[in-house]
């Protein structure tokens, strides 16, 4: 694609076909910068008809411990604001994981087990490979699980924050078992600082060392991006 709003048209355009054909789709989502056009893309299909959420069912793919929903850097508060807030999906279709809960081993435990047939899950890229917060050395056999998020993701996420000691250091994510179960995966990738992941992804080894190579692995993966975060692929 030659630039970010192509990259988001392309990936609302394959969502949007998936729940014509199949209304009572269920959908993986991601939260950070990538997917925001995507997310004002598919609001824009809601408004004009194009396309209705109402019986959609979403799973997101993680969620710091420690903040409320109200709390701005939550990924609650990033998904209703960005997209949840302006689409005619039922909010008892909307599941996220609970940072807040009393006993976290068991929130991991019961959203895994709500986690039905994703057909499409939409993933960014970290710079260190992390799909969802799986960080390099994650098991390749992950289900939803608690994780210490490292220096890097916590200072690459501290753009959001007022200061790096105001990002959380922990998360509940999907695991890597959990993402690789999803029918379809539509990984997303958009500007230069990621070109270097991208080409890892592609052509580097398969290897818990790079969680995102996992997705070499999978029979289903389409990716998706701009012409700055795939400049070094031959
Ligand atoms: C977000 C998530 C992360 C991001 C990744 C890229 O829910 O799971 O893996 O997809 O950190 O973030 P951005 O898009 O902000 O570069």
């Amino acid at each position: 694609m030659n630039n970010y709003d192509e990259m988001s048209e392309r990936a609302a355009a394959m969502i949007a076909d998936q729940i014509k054909h199949v209304p009572h789709s269920t959908l993986g989502l991601a939260t950070g910068s990538t997917p925001e056009g995507l997310y004002r893309s598919l609001i824009q299909k809601n408004r004009q008809d194009k396309v209705s959420f109402k019986d959609v069912t979403t799973f997101n793919l993680d969620e710091y411990i420690g903040l409320s929903e109200t709390d701005t850097n939550s990924y609650h508060f990033f998904m209703h604001s960005h997209f949840f807030d302006y689409i005619d999906i039922q909010h008892h279709n909307i599941h996220i994981p609970n940072g807040l809960a009393n006993d976290l081993e068991q929130e991991c435990e019961n959203y895994e087990a709500k986690i039905r047939n994703i057909d499409i899950q939409v993933l960014g890229l970290g710079l260190n490979g992390h799909i969802g917060f799986n960080e390099p050395g994650t098991s390749f056999l992950s289900r939803t699980h608690l994780v210490h998020l490292t220096e890097s993701t916590r200072k690459a996420n501290s753009r959001y924050f007022k200061t790096i000691e105001d990002v959380p250091e922990r998360a509940i994510t999907m695991g890597i078992n959990t993402i690789m179960k999803s029918k379809k995966i539509i990984l997303l990738v958009s500007g230069e600082r990621k070109a270097e992941a991208v080409e890892r992804l592609m052509n580097g080894e398969i290897s818990e060392d790079f969680p995102a190579s996992v997705l070499q692995r999978h029979p289903n993966v389409v990716l998706i991006g701009d012409k700055a975060a795939l400049k070094k692929l031959r």
